[in-house]
C-alpha cells in the first residue's frame, strides 16, 4: 500500500476529515478534503460532523477548529509546527494592557493562541479583518494585535487610528521594496498582489492586498493573465491547477513559511495511526477563545 492510500483508508476507517492550509507542501494539499485560508478552515472547521478534524496547518489554526468543534478529537500531526507571530503576545500581556486601558475595543488577528484569544473581545483574519475594524464604533479606541503590518494596512485603509501591537510575521515582513520593484521590472504587464502581512511600503506598491484565499479566487476570477505573488510560495500548488492558463511570478527569493512546511504525509499517516497528537484545551478557555471569534463569524 503506498503512503497516501494508507492514509485514504486509514481517514475512512476513522470516519476523519483533513483540512490543510494553502501553505501547506504541494502533496499534503492534495490528500486534503479541503483546503483554504484561515477564515475559509474555520467556517469548515464549525460546521463539521466528523469526529476527528486532522489539521494541516500550524497550531493557532488547529486551536481554532478545536474551539469550534469541541466534540471533535482535532489531531495536529506536527505539534511544534507554530506561528511565531502568534507567540509575540501573550495572555498575561494582554490582561495588563486591558487593566491599564478599560475603554480599549481588542481586536485579534487569528494568529494567536487561544489563551490570548480568551482575552480579546473580537477576532479577525486577513479575509475579513476591513470589515470587522469598520464594524467598531467609531469613537471607540482599539488595539489592533498582535500584526502591527496587518494593523497599519487597515488602519490606513479606513483612516481609522488604532494601536498597534509590535508583532509581525517574519515571512511576509521580510519581504522588501526591492523585491517587489526587481519583479515588476522582469514582469511589466504583471499585476502585483500580495499578503496584507506585508509592510505599508509593500502594500503600497501592490494593486491589491489579499487574503490567501482572496489572491486565488480574484486570479482565477481574473481577465487578466500574469501576477506576481506577495506571499508565502505554497499558494503556488493550488493555483497552478486552480489557475493554470495563468501565468505567476513568485519573488526572488520566494517567501516560505519553515512550520508550514513541517506538515507531511508520514506525519499525518502516524497521527490516524495512533489518534495523537491531540490539541487539548481547558473547558473554560474554550468558552472563552469561542466568543470573540463567534463575533468574527456573526458579522
Ligand atoms: P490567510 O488567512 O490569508 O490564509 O493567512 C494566514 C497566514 O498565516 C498568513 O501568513
Ligand atoms: Fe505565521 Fe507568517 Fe507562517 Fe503565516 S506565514 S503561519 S503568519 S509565520
Amino acid at each position: 500500500m503506498t503512503l497516501r492510500e494508507e492514509i485514504l483508508s486509514l481517514k475512512n476507517e476513522r470516519k476523519a476529515i483533513l483540512l490543510a492550509h494553502n501553505y501547506c507542501p504541494d502533496d499534503v494539499q492534495e490528500i486534503a478534503d479541503f483546503t483554504g485560508d484561515s477564515l475559509q478552515l474555520s467556517i469548515q472547521a464549525a460546521k463539521t460532523k466528523a469526529p476527528v478534524i486532522v489539521f494541516c496547518g500550524v497550531r493557532f489554526m488547529a486551536e481554532t477548529a478545536k474551539i469550534l468543534s469541541p466534540d471533535s478529537i482535532v489531531l495536529h500531526p506536527v505539534p511544534d509546527a507554530g506561528c511565531p507571530m502568534a507567540e509575540m503576545v501573550n495572555a498575561e500581556r494582554i490582561r495588563a494592557f486591558r487593566q491599564s486601558h478599560p475603554d480599549h475595543m481588542l481586536v485579534a488577528y487569528v494568529n494567536t493562541t487561544a489563551e490570548t484569544k480568551a482575552e480579546v473581545d473580537i477576532c479577525c483574519t486577513s479575509a475579513n479583518a476591513e470589515r470587522i475594524v469598520a464594524s467598531i464604533p467609531a469613537d471607540r479606541p482599539i488595539l489592533f494585535l498582535p500584526d502591527r503590518n496587518l494593523g497599519a494596512n487597515i488602519s490606513q485603509k479606513l483612516n481609522r487610528p488604532m494601536e498597534l501591537w509590535p508583532g509581525f510575521c517574519p515571512i511576509h515582513d521580510r519581504i522588501t521594496v526591492e523585491d517587489v520593484k526587481a519583479a515588476k521590472a522582469a514582469h511589466p504587464h504583471a499585476r502585483f498582489l500580495c499578503h496584507p502581512e506585508c509592510r505599508p511600503e509593500i502594500v503600497a506598491l501592490a494593486d491589491e492586498a489579499l487574503s490567501t484565499g482572496g489572491m486565488i479566487a480574484r486570479i482565477c476570477n481574473a481577465e487578466e493573465s500574469e501576477f506576481i505573488i506577495g506571499t508565502e510560495s505554497g499558494i503556488l500548488h493550488r493555483l497552478s491547477i486552480d489557475a493554470a492558463g495563468k501565468k505567476l511570478y513568485p519573488l526572488a527569493p520566494p517567501p516560505v513559511c519553515p512550520d508550514m512546511k513541517k506538515l507531511s504525509l508520514e506525519a499525518i499517516r502516524d497521527s490516524l495511526r495512533s489518534n495523537t497528537p491531540e490539541i487539548k484545551l481547558s473547558a473554560d478557555i474554550i468558552e472563552k477563545a469561542r466568543k470573540p471569534i463567534e463575533r468574527m463569524l456573526a458579522l
